[in-house]
């Protein structure tokens, strides 16, 4: 991964290494136009929410609120938010690939107009996920609910987009074998986490948990993928992203955010390549049929396959099916009829003799696998 850059000449930038792993100075709108069509994997954009604050907060004790108040979170009304909105998403559109994701943040100010935009401009929504807080600030006035959470949206770039990374199986592994829900608990960024001005003071207001990227990254990317952030802020996109071995790109308009976030990331160390596999999903392995094994020799027509505590026998054929008596069909379908199911694996299910022991078909499917990837299947 190349030193951290800014680029601030945007004219247009076709060639990756001009641009992977800077952060663009400007507008996104305009910045993006820069970028080559279809160029990134996935998209985290966390724009500004529009908060329409109406006046000074202030706690019981009269204390002010370090509220979002910035100039670039204001717009003059939801119209002036919804074209800024649909602006920036058909710009992140076109340097998306076709199979790439993206991801938006926000709150109840804004996240149902930016989902609505998504939709109409052709973004097909995966799943809502919502980020609980674990330390959210208090109502102040008590005169509605504790806003505990944001919401993300998370789209695929087309309603047919096919071939996303989604990284199911190591997600569920470490979430003890359990299916990782949408629902999702982290604190807000706080400690030692939180840039700081020489005042001491909140560098940026809306800093987002490393933790929160980290998750999004590992679930919807791979190793070496680009991920741009649209709205970068203090970084955290880019800082994650180099820890986890993946590329980014960001645009941010304010100098002082670029500069904290190029100090931030410099500072980073990407973790090891054998610390950051990621668990495949078998279904984003290679399909093998069974009959390759026939085709290869690695199993012969009239073998003997058994079930682990051989209560069943079944001959393979020569087309690849199994028959047990008068029955005939696939791996799957038998062992589904001899046990009474609607359905079976039948690579788990059926074994053959090896070494005076039985040895699972899946052992042969796996060393098909290996074959095809190292041909380039
Ligand atoms: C909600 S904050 C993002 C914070 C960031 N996720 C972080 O963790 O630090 C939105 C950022 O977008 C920037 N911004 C607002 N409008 C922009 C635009 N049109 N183009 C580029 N950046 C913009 C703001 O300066 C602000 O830093």
């Amino acid at each position: 991964m190349s030193a951290m850059r800014q680029l601030d000449d945007l004219s247009a930038l076709p060639v990756q290494s001009e641009w992977l792993n800077t952060i663009l100075k400007g507008d996104c709108v305009a910045a993006l136009e820069k970028l080559p069509e279809k160029s990134v994997d996935v998209v985290f954009a966390d724009p500004p929410y529009n908060l329409q604050l109406d006046g000074d907060l202030h706690r019981p004790d009269q204390s002010k609120v370090d509220a979002v108040d910035n100039d670039w979170d204001q717009f003059e009304s939801f119209g002036a938010y919804d074209a800024f909105t649909r602006a920036w998403l058909l710009a992140v559109r076109r340097v998306l690939k076709p199979n790439g994701t993206i991801w938006v943040i926000g709150s109840y100010h804004n996240i149902f107009r930016v989902g609505a935009t998504m939709q109409d401009l052709g973004f097909w929504i995966l799943n809502d996920v919502v980020w609980r807080k674990t330390n959210p600030m208090p109502n102040f006035r008590g005169r509605r609910f504790q806003n505990a959470h944001e919401t993300l949206i998370w789209a695929s770039r087309d309603q047919k987009g096919k071939g996303y990374t989604f990284n199911y199986e190591a997600l569920k592994a470490s979430n003890d074998d359990i299916q990782m829900r949408s629902d999702w608990l982290f604190p807000i960024c706080t400690g030692g986490e939180r840039l700081k001005d020489g005042n001491g003071n909140k560098l940026h207001p809306t800093q987002k948990p490393e933790a929160l990227l980290a998750r999004i990254m590992m679930a919807s990317t791979k190793p070496g993928d680009v991920v741009l952030d649209p709205f970068f802020g203090s970084g955290t996109t880019g800082a994650v992203a180099k820890r986890l071995g993946r590329n980014f790109v960001g645009v941010e308009r304010e100098q002082a955010y670029i500069d904290a976030a190029q100090e931030r990331i410099a500072m980073v160390t990407p973790l090891d390549d054998a610390d950051l596999g990621t668990m495949t999903s078998k279904r984003a392995e290679p399909r093998v049929a069974f009959v390759s094994l026939i085709d290869t020799g690695m199993m012969k027509p009239g073998t003997i396959l058994y079930d682990s505590r051989k209560r069943w026998a079944a001959k393979v054929r020569a087309d690849g099916t199994l028959s047990i008596g008068d029955k005939a069909g696939s791996i799957h379908r038998i062992g589904a009829e001899v046990q009474g199911l609607d359905a079976c694996n039948g690579w788990t299910f059926w074994h053959y003799e090896r070494n005076g022991g039985l040895t699972q078909i899946d052992e042969l499917r796996r060393i098909v696998r290996v074959g095809m990837e190292c041909a380039g299947a």
